[in-house]
């Protein structure tokens, strides 16, 4: 058996496909700003608390140093466009969800809007942000979940419904609807 060195800086593309989400966020004036990520992971199931990583320099972790909360929105293989629309880089302040044509309601606990389009949400409040290596992780409780009707068998995700979308690297995505059970 023969291996290849593959450079460690890219650790992250051998851990994939990874789970995609938008993260909606607002500013003290309450602009509302929306960006994907895939560095995100539970943490704790009791008290239930999940993590991402963020480059400092982005606008979601600006606004989580002002108003510390934020809403995790599933991304299913029918808004993977859109998800990529809220990549873009606008300036500060402007709302991707509008760019991208995404459809905001008002979330039950926290001020950052939930995702019509995403069929699942985490409302947040931020626990702590720690610096590390070149990203923030950001540790949060979960306050509030919900999932569009229909959306869970078997207290699971029904993945052949939702098609949540993983990220391999790039430009490439996988969809995570292909549900095998061990014997
Ligand atoms: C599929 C995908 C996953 C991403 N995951 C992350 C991530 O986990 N952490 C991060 O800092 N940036 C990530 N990015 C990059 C940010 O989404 C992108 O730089 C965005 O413009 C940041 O927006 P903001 O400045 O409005 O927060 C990802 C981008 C894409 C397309």
């Amino acid at each position: 058996m023969n291996f290849e060195d593959f450079p460690a800086e890219n650790a992250h593309r051998i851990l994939a496909p990874r789970p995609t989400v938008i993260i909606t966020t607002v500013n003290s004036n309450g602009d509302i700003n929306a960006a994907p990520f895939s560095f995100v992971m539970p943490v704790s199931m009791d008290p239930p608390i999940i993590a991402f990583a963020s480059a400092p320099k982005h606008d979601t972790n600006l606004n989580i140093n002002e108003t510390r909360e934020f809403v995790v929105n599933l991304t299913p293989d029918s808004i993977l466009q859109k998800m990529w629309i809220t990549g873009e880089k606008l300036p500060y302040g402007e709302n991707e969800l509008e760019k991208a044509g995404l459809t905001a309601i008002p979330s039950k606990i926290v001020s950052p809007p939930r995702i019509v389009e995403s069929m699942a949400h985490l409302e947040c409040e931020v626990l702590r942000v720690n610096t590390v290596g070149d990203h923030n992780l950001i540790t949060a409780y979960v306050v509030h979940a919900s999932v569009q009707e229909n959306c869970i068998k078997n207290g699971l995700l029904d993945v052949e419904k939702v098609k949540p979308i993983l990220h391999l690297g790039g430009t490439s995505f996988i969809v995570g609807d292909n549900l095998k059970k061990v014997e």
